[in-house]
């Protein structure tokens, strides 16, 4: 594989980050770091969008400009990244000029080639989802089923795509790409919108939002939130109407673009008609993450249980963000809601990552120490049936992957890790030792440490940090791609000696969340 492009949402930059933003962008991060593991080159773009009504009003109503909104906020959306470990390639502002150019540029194209048309209009607009609604999508009140808030009656001279034109080729591509949405359950909600899919506004009079990219040739108008975000995965990379960058030949099209369920519409109808009017190449894939709720509940400012991202680690004393990522990255089956709470975080991360993965570990080293002073001996046998299965799960896991099932292959993980640990029990290397068969016994432990290797490939994505902590236990190069992986990465001789033996992940303790609660 060449390459592996992947892309998050861009968010909104009127607040700070929350757990909901963070989940996004840990799978996206998952996602990148598997492929890293298979590609030459993996690129993983995030970012921030910050034009648009909503901005212009908060940071009006906190007596800032907005670019000094923009500011501050995109630096907590960079920090709370660097606090997670998210190893993005490029991180792209949509205030940033280059972008904006491209995007006058883009917008331009489109009116010249027809594709964009102005038309005076009365429409309802909701500044929560920044886009026009029909009357018929609202609740029996009037009020937009995602933000419960009565949209604002525009009247506007705009700016229309056609998006009209596009329609038939669009659903033409959804049916005969049945992978092109997942989860493919979603399609079908798609092709049902598309049904009765209009002409949409791209413009709005810069009386009424002056917070946005100025229309070419046109000083009444700036153009709509949408066209500019969209716009992102392309202009990050080095794309221009007549102009390409290297970068961007080498990395277009996409190979999926992770975005949250209540955006697909603009995902998988607007900017898919927009590729096709700039004649460019479509996306591989677009993955809709379902949401995350705190306790089973909706996230709300009113409700006040918004939950930071970095509180997590402050509130667990958390040394890396290892354990607050695998549970994320696994918190839901593909394309489903999720939820976050903090006793099931507690009791998962423990179960997993330091009872069974990270035990394993410790006592296989620990008894290598013990028995043959850290030293695998050349008369060590490594031949089990857990090898065929360690090289079943690495396919396993990439299988899962290639279909964004994120948690289903952390699940896969744990099985592997299940069996190692069933295989310990059943051959118990302690009592070998004890009644003297010391080949057998250091056969069951390099055979296990073998495995370990694997196991340390494969949590890698989602926790970077104990990966190279086990992989530095275990003379093993973490960079090894899957593909390259067999079942002979521990040599013969001294392996470790007792003091370089370290627990890579410790308990999460109740107490420091209990006290920070108080
Ligand atoms: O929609 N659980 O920005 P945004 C999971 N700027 N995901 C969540 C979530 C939750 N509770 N809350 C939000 C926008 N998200 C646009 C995107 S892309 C060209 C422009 C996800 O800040 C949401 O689904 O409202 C979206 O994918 C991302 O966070 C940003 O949301
Ligand atoms: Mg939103």
């Amino acid at each position: 594989m060449e390459k592996y492009y992947c892309t998050t949402a861009i968010d909104y930059v009127n607040g700070a980050p929350h757990i909901g933003h963070a989940y996004e962008k840990i799978l996206t991060d998952v996602i990148n770091r598997h492929y890293s593991q298979r590609a030459d080159l993996a690129f993983m773009l995030t970012g921030t969008d910050e034009h648009g009504i909503k901005i212009q009003k908060t940071s009006a109503a906190n007596g800032m400009t907005p670019k000094e909104l923009c500011d501050m906020n995109a630096q907590k959306f960079k920090d709370a990244w660097k606090a997670l470990d998210i190893n993005y390639t490029r991180f792209i502002r949509t205030t940033d000029v280059q972008h904006e150019c491209v995007v006058q540029n883009i917008f331009k194209k489109l009116v010249d080639k027809g594709d964009i048309y102005k038309h005076s209009y009365t429409g309802l607009y909701c500044s929560g989802c920044e886009c026009f609604l029909n009357e018929k999508d609202l609740t029996e009140d009037g009020l937009c089923p995602d933000h419960l808030k009565k949209p604002e009656v525009v009247e506007e001279e705009n700016y229309f795509f056609k998006l009209t034109k596009y329609k038939d080729a669009i659903i033409k591509h959804i049916k005969t790409n049945p992978d092109f949405i997942v989860p493919a359950f979603r399609a079908n909600e798609v092709l049902n919108q598309l049904e009765d899919i209009q002409d949409i506004s791209v413009s709005r009079a810069k009386s009424n939002v002056s917070w946005g990219v100025g229309v070419l040739d046109d000083s009444e108008q700036v153009i709509y939130v949408w066209i500019d975000a969209l716009s992102n995965y392309i202009t990050a990379i080095g794309y221009d109407i007549d102009n390409q960058t290297d970068e961007f030949k080498k990395l277009w099209p996409v190979d999926v673009h992770v975005i949250g369920k209540d955006i697909l519409k603009f995902h998988s109808i607007y900017w898919i008609a927009i590729l096709m009017a700039l004649e460019l190449p479509l996306p591989k894939h677009i993955f809709a993450h379902g949401w995350i709720t705190i306790d089973e509940t909706k996230m709300s400012k009113s409700l006040g249980n918004v939950v930071s991202p970095t509180s997590v680690l402050e509130n667990f004393n958390l040394e890396y963000p290892d354990a607050f990522r695998y549970y994320m990255a696994s918190a839901a089956p593909c394309g489903k809601d999720g939820n976050y709470s903090d006793d099931d975080f507690k009791e998962k991360v423990n179960a997993h990552l330091a009872n069974s993965m990270g035990n394993l570990l410790n006592r296989t080293l620990s008894m290598l120490v013990k028995y043959f002073d850290g030293e695998v001996r050349p008369e060590f046998k490594k031949d089990s049936p857990l090898f065929a299965s360690s090289l079943e799960t690495i396919k396993a896991v990439k299988h899962h992957f290639d279909y964004f099932e994120i948690q289903e292959a952390a699940q896969k993980i744990m099985e592997l890790v299940d069996s190692a640990n069933k295989y310990v029990t059943d051959n118990a290397p302690w009592t070998l030792a004890k009644e003297g068969k010391m080949e057998e016994c250091g056969t069951v432990l390099a055979t296990v440490l073998e495995v370990m290797c694997i196991i340390s490939s494969l949590i890698y994505p989602y926790c970077p940090n104990i990966a190279e902590s086990m992989a530095k236990q275990l003379s093993y190069d973490i960079t090894t791609k899957l593909d390259n992986i067999t079942c002979d990465n521990i040599k013969s001789g001294k392996l470790i000696s007792k003091e370089d033996i370290k627990p890579v992940f410790l308990r999460v303790d109740s107490e420091f969340a209990d006290k920070s609660k108080k």
